[in-house]
């Protein structure tokens, strides 16, 4: 009611409307106040929530998704060591698309064993859990399901272009807003459980060190407030449409152009760190496979699977 209502709120009114005492109202009052609303009291008048910040609340989370699975069960927290960590520890108890979202983590998680610093800066960190019935080998694959969902959101959300740095970094004008870490339990032929976690750099206004050349974050590039609450649902539903066309082939044979369409390098050079020796090529799209398509300077033509490569750009990130 409070959110619905620009103007001030009266005490009186809403002890009629949920039949309660004056001094439940304030003690609700308060412990909004505690979990960060800005709410001014003022006698006589009453209540009105100040609309200045973007407080991530399990309720509103949870009352802004909008698919049938994913986001079906939302779990907040404040501070935790790694949405990753915690979607893996309850997944025997969660359902597939239950997602677990945190203001803070003391131990993110990032890629190829790196950390994931993740501060509470107004950031974005989640982790969406899925148990699905498809052999290991396809799991790759949800990740970059995931970075098409999240560089489409950003753009319907804040109305900016958001592209792909294979396989799965979100650029926007050319650094770092997003990074995805997936990991999976799994037996050689069965799947017990997925973990998506999705680190999104949102309010973060300051970047220090390296990060300065590659990293920023959406306000940053839009000079504007984008509500995670808003942007954090849409991600879910365009997951959740994204992945349902994934499971018709178990294949991105219908994503491909669409991927491809988003990725900032296609037909650049790029350098391609390969653990058996780094060379420059020319990058294509990805095949149905996820697999990303180059071409040699001598003209062969390979494809690379994400797991042991990584590519950069010839002068830098991109
Ligand atoms: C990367 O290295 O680019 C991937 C970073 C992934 C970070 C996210 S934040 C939410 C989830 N929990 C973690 O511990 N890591 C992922």
């Amino acid at each position: 009611m409070l959110k619905a209502c620009p103007d001030y709120l009266s005490g009186q009114m809403l002890c009629d409307h949920f039949q309660v005492s004056r001094t439940a109202v304030w003690k609700v009052m308060n412990q909004l106040k505690n979990e960060g609303y800005h709410i001014e009291s003022v006698p006589n008048r009453g209540y009105r929530l100040i609309q200045d910040t973007d407080i991530l609340h399990e309720d509103e989370l949870q009352q802004a998704v909008r698919g049938k699975w994913a986001g079906c069960r939302v779990i907040y927290k404040k501070i935790t060591g790694s949405t990753n960590l915690d979607a893996a520890a309850a997944a025997g108890e969660l359902p597939h698309g239950a997602v677990i979202v945190a203001d803070e983590q003391t131990a993110g998680r990032g890629r190829r064993g790196r950390n994931w610093i993740s501060e509470p800066q107004g950031n974005i960190y989640f982790s969406l859990l899925l148990k699905p019935d498809f052999l290991p080998e396809k799991a790759s694959m949800v990740t970059l399901i995931m970075a098409l969902a999240v560089a489409k959101a950003i753009e319907i959300v804040v109305k900016l272009p958001a592209m792909i740095k294979w396989p799965n970094d979100i650029v926007i004008e050319g650094k770092k807003v997003c990074g995805i870490l997936t990991e999976l339990r799994a037996e050689p032929d069965l799947i017990h459980h997925i973990v998506i976690g999705v680190g999104i750099n949102a309010h973060q206004k300051n970047f220090e060190g390296e990060a300065l050349t590659y990293a920023t974050s959406i306000d940053r590039e839009t000079g504007g407030f984008v509500n995670r609450t808003e942007l954090l649902a849409e991600i879910w539903a365009q997951f959740e449409t994204l992945y349902e066309e994934f499971e018709k082939t178990l294949d991105l044979s219908s994503l491909q152009e669409e991927y491809n369409g988003r990725l900032v390098d296609l037909g650049q050079k790029v350098r391609i760190l390969d653990p058996k020796g780094e060379y420059t090529a020319l990058s294509g799209g990805i095949d149905a496979a996820g697999q990303l398509q180059v071409a040699r300077e001598d003209g062969s033509r390979e494809s690379i699977y994400a797991g042991e490569v990584s590519v950069r750009g010839v002068y830098g990130y991109v």
